[in-house]
């Protein structure tokens, strides 16, 4: 277990938080959304990031993305000030953001128009990445014809497409069914070692926040602090159910639950 605010040489960082806090003024008043939070996460790191409803997970990210301005503190994305929307990441938003009249093709293709990237490398990938996340003989299909896995999947590959540095993840199976949730983990776990892209995932679920990561960010009911950053020492490669028996596996879950726990009592 390490301590709440960590360090890493500036090369091997591809995410780097310090002191931030972020504060919404609205009609009723201001609400500190995050305090004085510390985060380093190396190249090729896959981080979860688990606390109470509003404790400011979602706010995290996108101050990451650069969607949000920090009132105070800084973020930076490989060793650069993040000052506006951000182009080297990938988002997958809670709800899959899909255009319902795309294809499947098409959806994903989109991230390639916004860019402007050659059309040609663009699809390419495309196939690649629908092949990779299982989707093959779908490409043609338009999204209400999909199940909710396999839109979230589409959203996968579209944040994917232009081989993005950093990946945020903001709760991307919430809405699925306990099996098509851990099919996900397991498909999202062999994707991120096949490309190594780092890994910024929020979910509400314990089980999923220590089998992805190498480390986990329990944060505090808002204002959102971290309250503490767990390693989690097991093989990059992870079979699902032998992980879960694994007392390593265990024992971080056990001490998120408890942490949580306490967040709860805080509340
Ligand atoms: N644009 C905004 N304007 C005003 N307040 C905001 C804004 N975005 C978030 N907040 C407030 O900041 C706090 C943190 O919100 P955030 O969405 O980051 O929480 P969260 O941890 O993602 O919660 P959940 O688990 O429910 O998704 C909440 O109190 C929310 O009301
Ligand atoms: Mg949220």
């Amino acid at each position: 277990m390490s301590t709440p605010t960590d360090t890493l040489p500036r090369t091997d960082t591809a995410v780097a938080v310090a002191d931030l806090t972020v504060r919404f003024s609205s009609k009723r008043g201001e609400v500190t959304a995050l305090h004085d939070i510390g985060l380093h996460v190396r190249r090729g790191e896959f981080v979860s990031i688990v606390g109470p409803s509003g404790c400011g997970k979602s706010t995290l990210l996108k101050v990451v993305a650069g969607l949000t301005d920090p009132s105070g503190g800084s973020v930076e994305l490989g060793g650069v000030p993040v000052r506006g929307a951000q182009r080297n990441i990938g988002y997958v938003f809670q709800r899959s953001a899909l255009l319902e009249w795309r294809t499947v093709r098409k959806n994903i293709l989109l991230q390639a128009e916004m860019r402007g990237l050659n059309k040609r490398a663009a699809e390419a990938e495309c196939a690649r990445l629908i092949e990779m996340t299982g989707l093959g003989g779908f490409e043609n299909a338009l999204p209400h014809e999909l199940s909710g896995g396999m839109q979230q999947r589409v959203s996968l590959c579209r944040a994917l497409l232009h081989e993005p540095e950093v990946l945020l993840m903001d709760e991307p199976f919430g809405a699925l069914d306990a099996l098509t949730r851990e099919r996900m983990n397991i498909e999202l776990h062999r994707i991120w070692r096949e490309t190594g892209t780092t890994v910024l995932l929020v979910t509400h679920s314990v089980a999923e926040a220590v089998y992805l990561a190498n480390r986990v960010v329990v944060m505090s009911p808002r204002p959102g602090r971290i309250v503490e950053l767990l390693d989690v020492d097991l093989p990059a490669h992870r079979e699902y159910a032998t992980t879960m028996e694994q007392p390593e596996f265990i024992s971080v879950a056990n001490r998120v639950r408890e942490l949580l726990g306490a967040a709860a009592h805080a509340d």
